[in-house]
């Protein structure tokens, strides 16, 4: 691995960037993708495998809570999300977001997942929307095994990304789309060109989400591989 793309993968690295993106990240989330994140969050909340009202789970790479109210709308007020960020300005955010709502059954847990103190078998559910694409394949391995541990036997799971989509005739507008016009609404918009060139950057070597899938087998755990609009975005989902 090349001294840059190993930068690109430190944990410090990846927090600093989100910690600068979050002054913007809910405003560029709007207006690049059309709707698509919020349609995405969605259906990666109703693919988890059933889950009581009182059930508890994790948030992934769980950002300003972006998906807290879908999951919220199955849980109830009796279930609790325990929400999981590395980057402190994200987590900051996250509080004011937390403040404003009327359901509180949220609690913030500030750690890198790929280093952390989470009690194993402890969840009855795992979700993350579009936290995967800025870990490297080892990192991926690292996450899979740590769903595998923190989930209680039958536990489930759901996790969406954006993704390089097959299909040439979409590939090709699509990548354009994601690696020159977003870093210039970047520019013209957010005044940060530099972090939003990142998210092509991390979207061309993420790919999809089969390594995650083949991981997430290989820790002997019941995973699905599914393609959200013609694999724009993909995800996993599944049992233990
Ligand atoms: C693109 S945002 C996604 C936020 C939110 N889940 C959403 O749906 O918009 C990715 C988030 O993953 C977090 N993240 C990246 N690496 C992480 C790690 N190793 N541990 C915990 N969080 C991490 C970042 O701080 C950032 O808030």
């Amino acid at each position: 691995m090349s001294k840059s793309s190993k930068k690109l993968y430190d944990p410090e690295f990846v927090s600093g960037m989100f910690d600068r993106m979050s002054k913007t990240y809910g405003l560029a989330n709007l207006i690049t993708s059309f709707g698509f994140t919020y349609s995405w969050r969605k259906q990666c909340v109703k693919d988890l495998p059933s889950i009581k009202t009182d059930s508890l789970g994790y948030d992934l790479m769980s950002g300003m809570g972006e998906s807290w109210g879908e999951i919220q709308k199955i849980l109830g007020s009796q279930g609790k999300i325990i929400a999981v960020d590395i980057s402190e300005e994200m987590n900051r955010k996250a509080k004011e977001q937390l403040n404003r709502l009327n359901n509180k059954n949220i609690v913030l847990a500030p750690n890198n997942i790929l280093d952390n103190d989470i009690p194993s078998n402890s969840a009855d559910f795992i979700i993350s929307t579009f936290g995967i694409k800025t870990f490297n394949l080892d990192q991926q391995k690292i996450l899979a095994r740590e769903i595998a541990r923190i989930l209680k036997p039958n536990g489930s799971f759901s996790l969406i990304e954006i993704s390089e989509p097959k299909y040439l005739l979409l590939k090709l507008p699509y990548m354009f789309y994601l690696k020159l016009v977003i870093p210039i609404i970047g520019r013209v918009f957010l005044n940060n060109a530099e972090d939003y060139k990142m998210l092509g950057r991390y979207c061309t070597l993420f790919k999809d989400c089969s390594h995650l899938h083949q991981s997430l087998l290989e820790e002997n755990l019941n995973a699905n591989f599914k393609n959200y609009f013609f694999g724009c975005a993909t995800g996993v989902w599944g049992t233990k």
